[in-house]
């Protein structure tokens, strides 16, 4: 009897074992599964978007075909095509018409950008780059004089910047980059891709301040490719997040732990010190004013020495390009008057049209983007004062020649006050 009831009980516990070996198995066998659908998902969605992202071959290949045709040329285009010693390395780009890659060139670290023309993704407020007429390398055509080219480069480069008294030295810097063989001479793949160069607001805005050192140098070029020195730290804050963590990520969470990342205090006052010197660079410069239409930290680095470097300068326009653009723009409301990420004005809603004037000077913008990066960790005595004058300076209103005055005393004031605290540091 009791090894009956031993037996059924033993049968019972080994059946209840087994039934739960069997759901522990499906158990994990269902998470097993889950884990691996999950892994190939995230596989291939990065795959697939690495793929329509990091174009960098294709980008290559339509260059060299161009360049083997006799089409363009430049002091890039043998490194790349021929000789293959400028190589395409880590793919940074976020959007698929815009390929940035780094890459090594001799002893150059560099970072090299090309248009892709053929997917159409415009965005709003991009029109004044004129994308199509880039990759056509239609112009100048054969048998245009160098004279004749010298005065497109002169009337486009009026369109951009207004009339300028220097015009022409701009002219002569514009032609001494397209001689990229220093023949002294301007073939016509030189003139083509010099054109094509010149319709991009970073290359522009390169040579423009190619002796200040607040942009990266201009390392060379092959029809619209071209390649910039490479900047160490970017963006603003240490933190570079890869994008599947950024989607997880709420902005507000993530806009906070980038403010852990960042250098220390008076590093980032010296970052802040070198955004105010391009602010004035760039305010009645050599060659007219510019506007920075996008402060996002993105736009900026630094290098070893926490000197800023404008990595991204697709968005900073002429002013006078920019106004043309504007008075051209149908709206029904002041949202429809914004051009890249930051530069507004308003809607005259009588004829439906944006106004020219931008709202506010990059001055005021810049103090917007930077103000939580440059309060957080500032020394306690300084808070106040500090404040003050961000908050002022944010205050500012119009464009910079309407205020002239309150603006290079709201600047130069933000720029002692800084330097006064950091010039003993090391970091200065
Ligand atoms: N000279 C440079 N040195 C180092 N990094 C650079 C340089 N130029 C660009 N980068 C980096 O390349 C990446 C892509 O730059 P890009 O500005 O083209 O795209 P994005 O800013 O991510 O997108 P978008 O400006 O269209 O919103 C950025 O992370 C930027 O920091
Ligand atoms: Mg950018």
């Amino acid at each position: 009897m009791a090894r009956g009831l031993f037996s059924r009980a033993w049968l019972s516990k080994t059946y209840h074992f087994q039934a739960r070996l069997s759901y522990i198995r499906v158990k994990y066998l269902f998470l097993t599964w889950l884990a691996v659908f999950v892994s190939s998902w995230v596989v291939y969605v990065q795959y697939s978007t690495y793929s329509e992202l990091c174009r960098g071959r294709e980008c290559k290949s339509i260059i060299c075909e161009k360049y083997s045709k006799g089409i363009i040329d430049g002091s890039a285009c043998s490194s790349l095509c021929e000789e293959s010693s400028l190589y395409f390395g880590r793919c940074l780009s976020t959007k698929p018409n815009n390929q940035v890659y780094t890459g090594s060139w001799g002893d150059h670290d560099g970072v090299i950008k090309c248009h892709l023309t053929d997917i159409l993704h415009y965005e709003l407020g991009d029109e004044l780059e004129p994308k199509k007429e880039v990759a056509l390398f239609d112009k100048p055509t054969r048998g245009t004089s160098v004279e004749k080219f010298k005065e497109m480069v002169a009337s486009h480069l009026k369109a951009k910047v207004g009339e300028q008294a220097n015009l022409s030295s701009l002219v002569s810097l514009i032609f001494s980059l397209a001689d990229s063989n220093k023949d002294g001479h301007i073939s016509l793949p030189e003139a083509k891709s010099a054109w094509a160069l010149l319709q991009l607001n970073e290359v522009l805005l390169a040579v423009v301040l190619q002796d200040r050192e607040h942009t990266p140098r201009l390392l060379g070029f092959c029809g619209d490719l071209y390649v910039v020195e490479r900047v160490p730290h970017t963006p603003l804050y240490g933190l570079s997040l890869p994008w599947p963590m950024e989607l997880w990520i709420p902005t507000g969470m993530r806009r906070n732990m980038e403010q852990w990342f960042t250098p220390s205090w008076p590093r980032k006052a010296k970052i802040f010190i070198g955004l105010l010197e391009l602010i004035e660079d760039i305010f009645h410069g050599t060659f007219g004013s510019f506007l920075m239409c996008d402060m996002r930290a993105s736009t900026f680095g630094y290098t070893n020495r926490h000197d800023l470097r404008l990595v991204d300068g697709r968005r900073v326009v002429a002013e006078e390009a920019f106004k043309q653009a504007m008075i051209l723009q149908r709206c029904e409301d002041d949202k429809d008057c914004i051009y890249g990420v930051d530069c507004r004005t308003s809607c005259n809603h009588v004829e439906h049209r944006c106004k020219a004037e931008v709202a506010q000077p990059n001055l005021a913008r810049a103090c917007g983007a930077l103000k939580d990066y440059l309060l957080r960790g500032a020394p306690v005595h300084l808070q106040k004062e500090l404040e003050k004058q961000l908050f002022a300076c944010m205050a500012l209103k119009g464009s910079a020649e309407q205020m002239e005055m309150e603006h290079s005393l709201i600047l130069n004031n933000l720029k002692t006050l800084l330097w006064k605290q950091i010039s003993h540091t090391n970091d200065s």
